[in-house]
């Protein structure tokens, strides 16, 4: 759409980033627990070092006591090993930070094996035969983050060990990494009399130990294939309290220091070093009002500062339901005695500290809108990652996570609006089109592992929702049970799940989930399924082929590479039953070709292949399918509810797969345009959500042509009248105004703001007639140098379809714009000025000003932003277009100010076209200055085979959607 630019700009960052940025479905809650899902702090560091094989711990005697005043720790650790390959050194890994006193260090022999299960007098035995080994040297090794102690002679495979350190390190206060302390203020009320509240400044201390912190803490085997149980005893201040993973089984007063006293707390179960957890503090504790201890289960607190505690009692009630779904999701009750959640002031990590039976909050982690998210994603790592353990590989940890996600998303979906059907179904869209570039994540690098991990996430719904969630959740119980006090790879998970399909007859025998699993994360593309039915005998043939929709396409090699292939399962509704419970996968395609026979369909009803968006690939159907699906929707849009029949995920899939295979030329745009039929009765945000983003895809390649404009209004058709109703519907219920348009905690207020906002952007006339008045306020201002009253909404209308005196207003605004003002005000108003301006001479006028004319006041780099905004709508395009070629050598002149400026105005002022016209405009200009582009001249050329590409599609494609819209327009 021509003015586009906003809500262009708006969508790049919601569609391109923001899914990756917002983890796409729930800007407002899931933002906020976006710090669960970022991966790049869960991974070791790539250096990170392994130690040699051979020396296994089985179990540590950790003993902390932190000095908080003066801002260190000091503690002991004895670690009993096992020897399973002899060996002269053993190695620890320690932190450089940590300073291991070289007399402190021992190392004794135990005997031959003992652990547990061994009897009293094994272990008297043990005690007895007990012997100190002579230590040759020791070595600190900083850069592999490891402390080596050389004996002076081998230890022996089979037998046990037993080494003791001595330590001290310092208590870090900024980063809350490690051991860190840090102090909050509550206030306390003075004396019994006066109510004179005063400040206490209240210090703390407390564990965070992932990825790899724990060598921070204590010497230790720090991965999380090192499985130990712990005795861990903390040394604290008499008038403070310690937790640790487990509850304190013995206090004792410290003889040797008074006002010190030391808890011992009992045995772990087997745990990773990152399981670890130490707080001392003096913040008091809430429990839930509904506790699960009548059922044995665990005792749950929620620790805070005493004026923070009664905020936190929701999520203190919410603890136990959520712990009660998860260990039925699991079939593995919780595992340890207690659960202990703390809301520590001033934590600054960038994560929960979760450590097993203890995680660690931001104070604004639990109050407000994404407590759910975080309380239940944070519960769920007590079983995967701390019960069982991720390998330390990247595909693990990719894996628990979105396992962890699923989870969450299963816990809340019902719960909190963000999590309904619709939107699950609609959250991951972005995705399609990072995947359908010529080269993904090129513009979106650093959000690479984030897209990954939701393409993991979207991969692991497809395996639930197509093996049944029955097969699928007693698939993961058999797997948590085998692998519980264990580490995990990601194919006995899966091992174990294929397993129980086959079982259950939802899995066919040769198909194996990992080989599924494996097809799709591995790749960064996905497939379109073309869907051909034989009306005669009730089959269809299946194909699938990569799918791209972006181009240009020219020198990309990847992108029709026909061996791709996909393990790709056929769920499938048909007419005569559109419950969604009613799902059968129909088949597994894994080739090129897959027939499916036996359909539930007469030859007169639709089918629905992937309803729901349960895998993530794009259907294409035969003529007469989509024309079923269109009549359907569109007559049962005229009764009453008929519309609900199809649910919201397939309503706005089969919307959106439809325009997005008519933008890839795999569809005619008037089977596309159909979709859109039934939209006059759709009320659900995320089936409009998804037009507003394909009217936007589709402005972009439409605008400044005829078909465009007319697209544009049919959009101002479809628009005004569900906008009218929302606005009617919040007077009447006196709602307040819409919010940021992408926050999708209100989905009706949210629906409201994304309405008018394309209201705006398509210029429809409520929009203009109200921009209109907006205007005039600040035209008539006395000062109107004091700042803009308008909101940037109404700008672009204005200056598109306003009158020459209102636009010359608003370019006297850029120029006279006062220096104490925030210059990016006024880079935005130029942009508007500049960018919504459809009249060529309007657009000339500003291109002389700021190009031609030496004593104006506008920068080189006004210039460029000029250039930008000018190359973003068609008409901006075509005037920036012939201004280079009418003033060639000034506009190359005006370019010499500024390194790569000259390319970067050719490339603004060539590439966008995308006609017949503009590419013959773009070959004329090349042959008349052959030889004067100097190093602009590769640009031209690729806007030339890119202008080629557009320019096909547009005369394959703009006729027929300009004849369907001026058969609709009409009616
Ligand atoms: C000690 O172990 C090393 C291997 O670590 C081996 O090469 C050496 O022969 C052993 N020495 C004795 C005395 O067993
Ligand atoms: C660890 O070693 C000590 C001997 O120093 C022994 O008493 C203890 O039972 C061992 N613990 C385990 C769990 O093996
Ligand atoms: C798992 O699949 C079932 C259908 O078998 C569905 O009802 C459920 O919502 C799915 N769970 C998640 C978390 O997607």
């Amino acid at each position: 759409m021509g003015t586009g630019q906003p809500r262009a700009a708006a969508l790049a960052l919601a569609v391109a980033l923001g899914a990756a940025l917002l983890a796409a479905w729930a800007p407002g809650a899931e933002a906020r627990a976006r710090r669960s899902i970022d991966l790049s702090a869960d991974l070791g560091r790539p250096s990170d070092s392994r130690l040699p094989e051979g020396l296994v711990p089985s179990h540590y005697r950790l003993r902390l006591q932190p000095f908080l005043t003066e801002a260190r720790f000091q503690g002991r650790v004895r670690v009993n090993l096992t020897c399973e390959a002899s060996t002269r050194a053993v190695h620890l890994h320690a932190h450089e930070a940590l300073h291991i006193a070289h007399d402190g260090v021992r190392v004794w022999w135990l005997g031959g094996a003992v652990d547990a299960s061994s009897s009293e007098e094994e272990l008297e035995d043990a005690d007895t035969v007990r012997q100190q080994l002579s230590i040759a040297s020791t070595k600190k090794d900083t850069i592999q983050q490891q402390y080596v102690i050389f004996l002076t002679q081998n230890l022996t495979e089979g037998d046990s060990y037993e080494v003791e350190l001595t330590f001290s390190g310092p208590l870090n206060d900024e980063r809350s990494e490690a051991f860190f302390m840090n102090s909050y203020e509550d206030h306390r009320t003075k004396g019994r009399r006066s109510q004179a509240l005063v400040l206490a400044r209240r210090p703390y201390a407390a564990t965070q130990m992932r990825p790899n912190n724990a060598r921070r803490v204590f010497p230790c085997f720090d991965g999380p294939n090192y499985k130990a149980t712990f005795d861990i005893s903390v040394v604290r201040p008499a008038r403070m309290a310690a937790l640790s993973n487990m509850p304190v089984r013995l206090t004792e007063k410290l003889q040797s220091e008074p006002g010190w006293e030391v808890d011992h707390f009992q045995t772990t179960p087997p745990m990773s070093t990152f399981s670890v957890a130490v707080v001392v503090s003096d913040l008091g504790y809430i429990t839930p009002l509904n506790p699960l201890t009548a059922e044995g289960g665990p005792q749950i607190r929620v620790f805070g500062r005493a004026h923070f505690l009664g905020r936190l009692q929701a999520a203190a009630d919410a603890a136990p339901a959520a712990l009660a779904f998860l260990q039925d999701y699991l079939g593995v009750p919780f595992p340890l005695p207690g659960l202990d959640l703390v809301v520590l002031p001033h934590y600054a990590a960038r994560h929960p500290a979760d450590m097993w039976g203890v995680v660690i909050f931001r104070e604004e982690d639990l109050v407000g809108e994404s407590m759910q998210v975080q309380l239940t994603t944070e519960l769920a790592y007590q079983w995967l990652g701390h019960l069982v353990t991720p390998a330390p590989r990247w595909a693990e940890l990719h894996l628990n996570k979105a396992l962890v996600n699923l989870l969450m998303v299963a816990r809340l979906q019902g719960v909190s609006p963000i999590f309904s059907p619709g939107n699950l179904a609609t959250r991951d869209h972005s995705l399609y089109y990072e995947y359908s570039k010529k080269h993904p994540y090129a513009v979106v690098k650093s959000q690479k592992e984030t897209i990954r991990l939701m393409k993991s996430q979207w991969v692991l719904r497809m395996i639930n929702n197509t093996i049944t969630e029955k097969t699928f959740k007693s698939g993961l119980q058999h797997f948590v049970q085998e692998r519980q006090y264990n580490v995990f790879e990601e194919a006995d998970m899966f091992s174990t799940i294929t397993h129980q399909g086959w079982a259950d007859g939802t899995v066919p025998r040769d198909v194996q989930l990992l080989d599924v699993v494996n097809s799709w994360v591995q790749r960064d593309r996905y497939p379109a399924i073309t869907v051909t039915r034989n009306y005669n005998d009730a089959t269809a043939e299946v194909e699938q082929h990569v799918f791209l929709r972006d181009r240009p396409r020219w020198g990309c090699s990847s992108c029709d590479d026909d061996d791709l292939q996909w393990w790709v399962p056929l769920p499938l509704l048909a007419q005569g039953d559109l419950d969604l419970s009613s799902v059968q996968t129909m088949g597994w395609l894994h080739r090129q070709q897959l027939t499916l026979r036996d359909l539930p369909a007469a030859p007169n009803e639709f089918i629905i292949v992937n309803p729901n968006e349960m895998g993530m690939y794009m259907v294409n159907y035969d003529p007469t399918n989509w024309q079923l699906l269109a009549a359907y929707l569109e007559a049962s849009a005229g009764g009453d509810g008929a519309l609900a029949a199809v649910d919201v995920g397939s309503r706005a899939k089969l919307l959106h797969d439809a325009w997005n295979l008519a933008l890839a030329g795999e569809l005619a745009f008037g089977a596309a345009l159909n979709m859109t039929l039934f939209l006059p009765r759709e009320t659900e945000f995320a089936v409009w959500d998804t037009f507003f983003t394909m009217v936007d895809h589709v402005g972009r390649h439409t605008s400044g042509t005829p078909a465009g404009d007319k697209f544009q209004a049919y959009v101002c058709r479809l628009v005004e009248p569900l906008h009218a109703g929302l606005a009617a519907q919040a007077e009447a219920q006196g709602t307040p105004a819409p919010r940021d348009p992408r926050d999708r905690s209100d989905p009706v207020a949210t629906l409201r703001a994304l309405a008018k906002y394309v209201l705006c952007s398509a210029g429809c006339a409520p929009c203009r007639e109200q921009a209109q008045f907006e205007f005039a306020r600040w035209m008539e201002m006395d000062d109107p140098e004091e700042g803009n009253p308008v909101a940037d909404l109404y700008l672009c209308p204005v200056f598109a379809w306003g009158t020459d005196e209102q636009w010359e207003f608003g370019l006297q605004r850029v120029i006279n714009f006062p220096k104490e003002r925030e210059p990016e005000e006024r880079n935005m108003l130029l942009a508007k000025v500049a960018g919504c301006a459809r009249d060529p001479l309007r657009i000339e006028r500003i291109l002389n000003a700021s190009i031609l004319e030496t004593d104006s006041n506008f920068t080189i780099s006004d210039v460029r932003n000029i250039a930008n905004v000018l190359a973003g709508n068609a008409y901006g395009h075509a005037a920036l277009f012939s201004f280079l070629s009418e003033h060639w050598d000034a506009v190359k002149e005006r370019c010499s100010e500024e390194p790569g400026m000259w390319e970067y105005f050719v490339s603004r002022a060539l590439s966008n076209f995308k006609t017949q016209e503009g590419l013959d405009l773009v070959s004329e200009l090349y042959v008349s200055r052959m030889g004067q582009f100097g190093p602009a001249e590769p640009i031209v050329e690729e806007a030339l085979k890119t202008i080629k590409e557009e320019a096909e599609w547009s005369n394959e494609n703009l006729p027929d959607m300009e004849h369907w819209l001026d058969a609709h327009l009409d009616q």
